[in-house]
């Protein structure tokens, strides 16, 4: 499916110089949003994997759908003071500062295969967070699945040991 024509593409937003592209105009069409969770989810499968694993927010209108159509578990990963049980934490650096992700400390089995997912790749610091977090908590990484890859800002290059997944790319 052409599921770029569903993606709304917004100049100058948040921050001058940045082309934002939303993906709710994709999530609002039923088919299309059922359709890009099938081909995720056919990708998923076959790569072996047992569990999702998403970043907030987007990463979870991602992973959550895959995660049910699979029948298996989602995990999501916060920022710091929203997860109640013992944590793991990443920090990584952002274009302007630090920023930490958080993951439950018992959320992944030792060896479990897990899929990483997230609705947009663009410089790769949040989907290698998230991973640093999965391979510390001993999981290992069965795939990398994003809706949207901006390719100019070669997130890729972080990810080159991985299976990826990507089904738009700008
Ligand atoms: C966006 C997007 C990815 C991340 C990609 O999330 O959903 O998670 O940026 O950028 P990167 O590859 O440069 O790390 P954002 O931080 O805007 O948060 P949100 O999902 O809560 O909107
Ligand atoms: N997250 C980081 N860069 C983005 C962009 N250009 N559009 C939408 N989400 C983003």
């Amino acid at each position: 499916m052409d599921y770029k024509k569903y993606i709304k593409s917004i100049m100058d937003f948040p921050t001058k110089g940045i082309n934002f592209r939303d993906i709710t105009s994709l999530l609002e069409e039923g088919p299309v949003y059922h359709s890009a969770i099938d081909e995720l989810a056919e990708f998923a499968k076959s790569k072996q994997a047992e569990i999702i694993v998403g970043p907030e927010a987007r990463g979870f209108v991602i992973g959550g759908p895959l995660a049910y159509s699979l029948s298996i578990g989602f995990v999501p990963v916060r920022k710091p003071g929203k997860l109640p049980r013992e944590i793991a934490t990443v920090s990584y650096e952002k274009e302007y500062g630090v920023d930490t992700l958080c993951m439950h400390k018992d959320s992944i089995k030792p060896g479990q295969r897990v899929l990483v997912t997230d609705d947009l790749l663009a410089t790769g610091g949040t989907i290698e967070a998230t991973i640093n977090l999965v391979k510390q908590l001993g999981g290992v990484i069965a795939g990398v699945a994003f809706l949207i890859e901006l390719t100019d800002l070669d997130g890729a290059r972080l990810l080159k040991e991985y299976d990826v997944l990507s089904l738009i790319k700008y």
